[in-house]
């Protein structure tokens, strides 16, 4: 489920302030005079204190602090969760460091976050096809990583998926969804995903596994099993990468996908043969290659890649495990792990 009009990955908004509160990066800003028009629940209609993470400069992980905050609300196209966990995304940290500075400049204090998992407790105007009380996991428009959260796009959770387990598709899932669709990929041609075991890599692997895709993935060595589980063919990233997935794809490669941005993308355009097959979501050199970049705010937005991923779970196609999980007093440790960068699945925030 989407709310038109009020998305954070393509759809335009108006206004700076509204652009970046969508992007969940702002310090949450109460929706003045909303009240009767949201469906709150009873015992929330008096304003209360909650606790957000929020960081007031740039910096390291030590900038992450827990504080109290004004309770956000749920504006026209949007719902509201009681957050039950809050999914670690690259973007987070790269955001709190600055390193996204001059593309994406934030006000301070800024939240922390756009993955979320919870329970429903307001709905704005326009909303349909949701309810109070419903369990819902998607990308926040005020930082996900607090007790409350408002959603701008969101699915429903399925009754067996963990609330954990679903804080960490909105971001990754979206991202492989919009990826795959650029260039498209047919059902019994082969892609190779680098940094298949990453949260938008294994959401690459197994998306493109369900549509009937034979899939080639990099990862280092212990992470070889879980991709072979899962149906895909492992490889190690590294010198010599050309040779070894000539050997394992002997009639060529037809889509090439990074999620690292390791830098290989020549290598990528020598085994599918054009650069227009292959896409980069972290290659800042792309288009010196001529390979397509794929960004948040990019056309191809794939909103449905979330309801999507939540009905191949249930259909036992498929999972992002959760790596390990933090308290709300530990982001920073969750965000300095992975900014290592070698995560199996997802890193989760668990709240409340
Ligand atoms: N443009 C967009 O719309 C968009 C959206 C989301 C994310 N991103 C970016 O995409 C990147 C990946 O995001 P993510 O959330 O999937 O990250 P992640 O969950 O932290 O995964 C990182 C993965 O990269 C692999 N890796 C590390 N070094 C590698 C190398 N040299 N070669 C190949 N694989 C390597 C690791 O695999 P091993 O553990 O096996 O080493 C790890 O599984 C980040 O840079 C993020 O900022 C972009």
């Amino acid at each position: 489920m989407a709310a038109a009009g009020l998305d954070i990955r393509g759809v335009p908004i108006s206004g700076r302030r509204e652009r970046e509160q969508t992007a969940g990066i702002l310090a949450p800003r109460t929706c003045r005079g909303h009240h009767k028009k949201c469906t709150h629940a009873a015992n929330l209609h008096r304003e209360k204190a909650l606790k957000a993470v929020q960081f007031a400069g740039y910096g390291g992980p030590e900038v992450l602090k827990v504080v109290d905050i004004e309770e956000p609300h749920a504006r026209a196209g949007q719902i509201r969760i009681a957050v039950r966990a809050a999914g670690v995304n690259a973007f987070d940290w790269k955001i709190r460091s600055g390193a996204l500075a001059a593309v994406m400049p934030i006000d301070f204090p800024a939240g922390v976050g756009m993955d979320a998992s919870g329970v429903v407790d307001e709905v704005g105007d326009g909303v349909e096809g949701v309810a109070v009380g419903d369990a819902v996991f998607g990308t926040a428009a005020t930082g996900a990583t607090a007790q409350y959260a408002v959603l701008a796009e969101w699915a429903k959770k399925p009754e067996s998926l963990s609330f954990e387990e679903a804080a960490g598709y909105p971001m990754s899932t979206e991202t492989a969804c919009r990826a795959l669709n650029l260039p498209p990929l047919e059902p019994g041609q082969t892609l190779l995903v680098n940094g298949a075991a990453g949260g938008v890599g294994l959401a690459a692997v197994q998306f493109a596994l369900a549509g009937g895709a034979t899939v080639i993935g990099t990862a280092s060595e212990g992470n070889h099993e879980y991709l072979r589980s899962l149906g895909a063919i492992p490889t190690t990233y590294g010198p010599g990468l050309v040779g070894r997935v000539r050997e394992l794809a002997p009639h060529g490669v037809d889509v090439a996908f990074d999620a690292v941005g390791s830098g290989i993308l020549p290598e990528l355009i020598e085994l599918t043969g054009s650069a227009g097959k292959v896409i980069t979501i972290a290659d800042s050199r792309a288009a010196e290659y001529g390979v397509r970049f794929t960004g948040g705010q990019g056309p191809g937005h794939a909103p449905e890649a979330r309801a999507e991923a939540a009905a191949l779970f249930e259909q036992g196609k498929f999972r992002l495990p959760v790596a390990e999980t933090f308290s709300l007093e530990n982001v920073a440790a969750a965000q300095a792990k992975s900014e290592q960068g070698h995560v199996l699945g997802k890193y989760i925030v668990t709240v409340n």
